[in-house]
C-alpha cells in the first residue's frame, strides 16, 4: 500500500478485491428487462423467419438502427443471438424458448422476470425508429451524481490514473494542470497530493463547480484547485500556459462526431511547448466478464441519446497527430477495474493554431 492510497482512501484495505466483479454482477440484474424489450419488439420472432442484417432487421422492426445495434451486441454477449459476417441469427436457446410460435416458448416466464426500475425501463420506446431522444448533459450536475462518480473512481481508477500520471516525465516539474470536465475535482485533488508545487484548474458546468466548492472546501488541498464555471458548447475556452491537460470520460461525443481534432488543437494551444495531454477513456470492448457490462453501458448510452461510450485508440491517436501531438505512451485497461479506461499520454510537439 503506498502513501497515496493511505492518505486518499482510509478504507484502502477494502479495495483488495476487484470492483469489476461486483459491478459485473450488478449489471447482470438488468438482463431480464433487456431480453423482455427485445421480445416485446418482436426481435426473436422476426429472426425466426430468417437470418438478417442489422439495417434490414431495423427496417422490419421499425427500430432505431443505432440503439438496435447495441441491443444485438448485448444479446450476442449472452448467447441469445449469433452473428457472422454482419448477419444475425437465433441461437438454439432463443430459437427454442423465445420465439412465440415455439411450442415450448417461455415468454410468460420471461415476463415474470421483469427486472427492476433502472436505465432500461424505457428501452422499448428508445428502440423505436421515430423516437427522438435528446441527451441531457446535466445528468452529472447533482451532488448525488458527482459523489457517486467519485466513489466509483475511488475503487481503483483514481489510483491507476495517479500512478500513470506520476510516470510522465513532466509530472514532477509540472506547475499548472487543466482538468477539463473534471466534475468536483476528485482526480485533480488526488494528483495534487503527489506534487506539492502543482496547481489544478478544473473546468466544468457552473452548477457542478458550485457543488465542488461546497463539498470539497474542507479537503486538504482545496486551496490549490480553482473551479472554473465553463460550458464547452459556449464561445469561451480555458486559460493557457498549462504543463498538463487531463481529460477523463468526456471525449466520446467528439470522437463520434468527428470534432476531436478541433478540440485537441485548442488543447494544444493551451499547453506550454513540451506539455502533456493525458486521456482516460474507454477505448474498446473487452473480453470476458467485462464485455457484457460494456455492451450494456453502450446500450444504455445510446438509448439515452448520446452517440457512444467508447473512444477507439486509433481515433484518438490519429486526431492527436493532426493536432501537433506525439510521443504517445499507452496503458491498456486494467480488467480488474470497473469501467476501466485506456490511459494515454501525448506530448505537444508543435503549435497548430
Ligand atoms: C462522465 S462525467 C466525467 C467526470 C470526470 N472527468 C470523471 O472522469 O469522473 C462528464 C463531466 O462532463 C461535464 N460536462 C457535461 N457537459 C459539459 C459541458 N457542456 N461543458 C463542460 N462540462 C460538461 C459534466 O458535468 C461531468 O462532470
Amino acid at each position: 500500500m503506498d502513501a497515496f492510497m493511505d492518505a486518499f482512501c482510509p478504507t484502502a484495505p477494502q479495495v483488495r478485491a476487484p470492483y469489476s466483479q461486483l459491478n459485473n454482477l450488478l449489471y447482470k440484474s438488468y438482463l431480464p428487462l433487456i431480453i423482455n424489450s427485445a421480445a416485446e419488439m418482436g426481435l426473436f420472432d422476426v429472426l425466426s423467419a430468417g437470418d438478417s442484417f442489422l439495417e434490414k432487421l431495423a427496417e422490419e422492426l421499425n427500430a432505431n438502427v443505432h440503439v438496435l445495434d447495441a441491443l444485438l451486441d448485448v444479446l450476442e454477449a449472452v448467447g441469445l443471438v449469433a452473428v457472422q459476417d454482419g448477419c444475425y441469427t437465433l441461437t438454439s436457446m432463443s430459437g427454442t424458448y423465445l420465439v412465440s410460435s415455439s411450442k415450448v416458448n417461455q415468454l410468460r416466464a420471461l415476463r415474470g422476470f421483469s427486472g427492476s426500475r433502472g436505465p432500461f425501463d424505457n428501452l422499448v420506446e428508445a428502440l423505436r425508429h421515430d423516437h427522438v431522444k435528446t441527451f441531457n448533459n446535466r445528468i452529472w450536475a447533482s451532488e448525488e451524481a458527482a459523489l457517486s462518480m467519485e466513489q466509483v473512481s475511488k475503487a481503483g481508477m483514481i489510483q491507476e490514473v495517479v500512478s500513470f500520471m506520476k510516470s510522465i516525465p513532466g509530472f514532477s516539474g509540472a506547475r499548472r494542470m487543466c482538468d477539463i470536465a473534471g466534475s468536483i475535482g476528485y482526480y485533480s485533488l488526488a494528483m495534487l497530493r503527489e506534487n506539492d508545487g502543482l496547481q489544478a484548474h478544473v473546468y466544468d458546468l457552473p452548477e457542478v463547480c458550485a457543488i465542488a466548492r461546497k463539498v470539497k472546501r474542507d479537503d486538504e488541498h482545496f486551496e490549490r484547485v480553482t473551479f472554473h464555471d465553463f460550458d464547452i458548447t459556449g464561445s469561451s475556452w480555458v486559460d493557457d500556459g498549462f504543463d498538463l491537460f487531463f481529460c477523463s470520460h468526456f471525449l466520446y461525443e467528439f470522437g463520434a462526431k468527428g470534432t476531436l481534432v478541433d478540440f485537441l488543437k485548442k488543447v494544444n494551444a493551451s499547453l506550454k511547448p513540451g506539455g502533456y495531454f493525458v486521456s482516460s477513456h474507454i477505448s474498446s470492448y473487452t473480453t470476458g466478464e467485462n464485455r457484457l457490462t460494456f455492451a450494456m453501458v453502450e446500450l444504455m448510452t445510446r438509448a439515452m441519446g448520446y452517440p457512444t461510450h467508447s473512444l477507439p485508440e486509433e481515433t484518438l491517436k490519429e486526431a492527436l497527430g493532426k493536432a501537433g501531438f506525439g510521443d504517445f505512451t499507452i496503458q491498456e485497461p486494467n480488467e480488474d477495474l470497473a469501467f476501466a479506461t485506456m490511459l494515454l499520454s501525448a506530448r505537444k510537439l508543435q503549435e497548430t493554431l
